[in-house]
């Protein structure tokens, strides 16, 4: 598999979109410094120093776009499951945000691509801020590092390579049972199970996580399921 060390680029999503013609199947960008990080909902992504910013291409997955959801559950469930193993106490937001004592320290955007008769890919983007000090004071309340939060310096190399390899020998899993084979697990790691919460601007209880990993929240009586939209806890 190619990876791709870049110092600087605007951001590896885009990177990743406009040469994926030259590019094989798996492979991985990553970068240093990116100067327009892009985030989910047209959000962009501050750059903070020391950190993961990479994004994997699967190349001619069946253009399917219910699988990308699940897809990227189960990135978020990997390195939620790689974090621990380093003996970090963190744990998922739905759909695929990865918090730290109530902070953010990693994003994933998964985007889908070059649609061609049905084939396409799929890129998806991970940040996670690791060994910076601090984040910036705009988004101190939202943010934090993993540095921050547990004192420790991480070996980002030895990070990037358990998450690409834990990604890779739990891939075929993901591919023959989908999200289901992964959702036990998820959802003894997700903040939102069984609490209140605001999505998309309503109020509702979120009862379970269903079998592809869409919210399954109850709302004056009623079952609503949810595949897309921003989780607020605090509100
Ligand atoms: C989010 O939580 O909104 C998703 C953030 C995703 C950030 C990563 S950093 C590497 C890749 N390149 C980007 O421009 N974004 C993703």
């Amino acid at each position: 598999k190619e990876f791709i060390y870049l110092d600087e680029i605007d951001s590896t999503n885009t990177y990743v979109k406009q040469n994926q013609q030259h590019l094989e199947n798996a492979t991985v960008v990553y970068t240093e410094r990116q100067t327009q990080g892009r985030g989910r909902l047209l959000r962009k992504w501050v750059d903070i120093e020391k950190g993961i910013k990479m994004s994997i291409l699967l190349k001619l997955i069946l253009f399917d776009l219910e699988k990308i959801v699940p897809l990227t559950l189960f990135t978020g469930l990997i390195i939620n499951r790689v974090l621990r193993k380093y003996g970090v106490n963190s744990f998922i937001k739905w759909s695929n945000d990865i918090y730290l004592n109530g902070k953010k320290v990693c994003g994933i955007l998964s985007e889908l691509s070059g649609e061609v008769e049905g084939l396409g890919s799929i890129i998806i983007g991970i940040g996670i801020n690791v060994n910076a000090e601090s984040v910036p004071e705009d988004i101190k309340d939202i943010a934090t590092t993993l540095k921050t939060e547990t004192s420790q310096d991480f070996d980002r190399t030895r990070l990037i390579i358990d998450i690409l390899s834990e990604f890779e020998r739990e891939l075929p899993n993901f591919d023959n049972y989908g999200f289901s084979y992964f959702r036990d697990e998820y959802k003894s790691f997700c903040l939102n199970f069984g609490k209140e919460i605001l999505i998309n601007g309503e109020r509702m209880l979120c009862r379970d996580i269903g079998e592809n990993g869409e919210l399954v929240c109850e709302k004056d009586g009623e079952i609503i399921e949810i595949s897309s939209g921003e989780v607020l806890m605090r509100f």
